[in-house]
This record gives C-alpha cells, structure tokens and sequence, in this order.
C-alpha cells in the first residue's frame, strides 16, 4: 500500500505519524519504504538519528516535486508498503505523492486554525481524485489533548465530512512522541513504554493496515514488535 501523511496545515503531527508508521510496519515483518518528500527533511533526520544510535535502519529517500510520482512508481514493485512524509503546505510534492497513493493519511489538530484548513484538504482530494480516483482519504485527531471536550469536538466535524473518513484513532499530545521521535524511535520502542501512546499510535496502525495484519498464526505479533502491552 502507498500512503502519503498530508495536509495543509504544518506541525500536526505527519512527520510523526509516518514515521511511527514505517516502524511498526517493518517490525510486522514488511519491507517499507519512507520517502521525505518534504523539504525539511525531518524524516531523513529521524531515520539518520536512528542510525547514528544503532538501531535498525528504515530505508528512506528524499525526493521532490515530480519526482515523488515517478520515482513512486518505480519503487512501488519493489516494497511492501511505501510511507510518504510531505510537507506542511499544498506543494507539488504533496500533489505528486497522492496521485501515485492508495490512501491520505491527514493529522487534525483539535483547534480551529487546523480544523479551517478541511475545506482546502477536501478541495485538494477532490482535484487529485480526477487523476487518481481510487485514492482513499483518512483523517484522524492528532496532538489532541488529554482533558477537555476539544478532541469531540473536532472529531464532530471531522465526523461530517464526505471526502475524508474520519478514524476514531486520537493520537493525544504526549511527551513520549516527542522523546521517541528525536531518539529516531517509534513509540513502540522507547523503554520504558508509554502505553497510553502505544496503545493510541497501535489503532492507528490498526486503522490504516487493518487490526490483523502483522499478526502470525495465534495472534503472536511478529517480531513481538507492536503489542500494545
Ligand atoms: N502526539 C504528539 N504528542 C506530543 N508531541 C507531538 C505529537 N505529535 C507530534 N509532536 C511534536 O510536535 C512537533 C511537530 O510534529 P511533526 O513534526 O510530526 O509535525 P508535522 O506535521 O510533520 O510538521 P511539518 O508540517 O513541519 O512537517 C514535533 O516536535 C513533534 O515531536
Ligand atoms: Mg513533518
């Protein structure tokens, strides 16, 4: 599967999704692939830190512009699943990655500056679809927080739209994302486990690749990488 982490509105939380993501896709035992089609090259970053402290590496490129689709389409047949980071605006990349993509993946920050910003993200799946129209399109609530009524009310309106499905998977705002991320770590793999944040980041993944999937025989993760315990 080919999945772009987008939006329009920057620091909701894409690189971190798409990062977590790849991980947790590759200890359930699937060749992936991270692209950082996004200028600032936080996913390359992530994936060098991993590296430098020794932890198994992610194979990740960087492309830009219309290289996203065509190098995408080359390396398609040669991953499992291919995870592309974009940046936090409307870019040619962004465009790019999705006609090429299964599904958008797009992080909603509760807070009415990101939620503002779901008209232009339908407008730019609807325009993508006349390319590319079996693109799926997910939205989620990311960085939410951990009191207060904000996450239902986002997801409320995210609820109503025809364009994205919204997931009931919130990602809250927690330190351990922040921790793990700089780490070059998924969540999954931070000791000692913030297990609200496993458990949160694992119904996304659950989400997207489905619950089963990445389960042997007798429901062992493979690798033991990505239960929630
Ligand atoms: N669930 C979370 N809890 C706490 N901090 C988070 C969470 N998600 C992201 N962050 C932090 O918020 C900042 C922005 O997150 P991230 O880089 O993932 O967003 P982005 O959408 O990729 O931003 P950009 O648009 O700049 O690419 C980072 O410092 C990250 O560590
Ligand atoms: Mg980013």
């Amino acid at each position: 599967m080919i999945i772009t982490v987008g939006g329009i509105k920057g620091g909701g939380g894409k690189t971190t999704a798409a990062t977590n993501l790849a991980v947790m896709r590759r200890a359930a035992g699937f060749d992936v692939l991270l692209i950082d089609a996004d200028e600032q090259r936080s996913s390359s970053e992530f994936v060098s830190q991993r590296e430098a402290l020794g932890h198994d590496a992610i194979p990740c490129v960087q492309l830009v512009g219309a290289a996203v689709r065509t190098q995408v389409k080359q390396l398609a047949p040669r991953y499992a699943d291919i995870v592309i980071d974009t940046g936090g605006r409307d870019t040619a990349s962004q465009r790019a990655a999705l006609t090429v993509s299964d599904l958008m993946l797009v992080p909603f920050q509760p807070g009415n500056f990101d939620l503002w910003t779901l008209e232009q993200v339908e407008r730019l799946i609807d325009e993508v679809r006349s390319v590319n129209d079996a693109l799926d399109a997910v939205c989620f609530i990311s960085r939410g927080y951990t009191t207060g009524a904000d996450n239902e009310q986002a997801a409320e309106m995210l609820r109503k739209s025809e364009v994205l499905r919204f997931v009931n998977a919130p990602v809250l705002g927690r330190k351990a994302f922040n921790t793990a991320s700089g780490e070059g770590l998924a969540v999954i793999e931070t000791r000692p486990r913030d297990a609200k944040a496993v458990m949160e980041i694992q119904r996304l993944y659950d989400a997207v690749f489905g619950p089963d999937d990445g389960m042997e025989a007798g429901g062992q993760r493979r690798n033991g990488g990505i239960s929630a315990a």
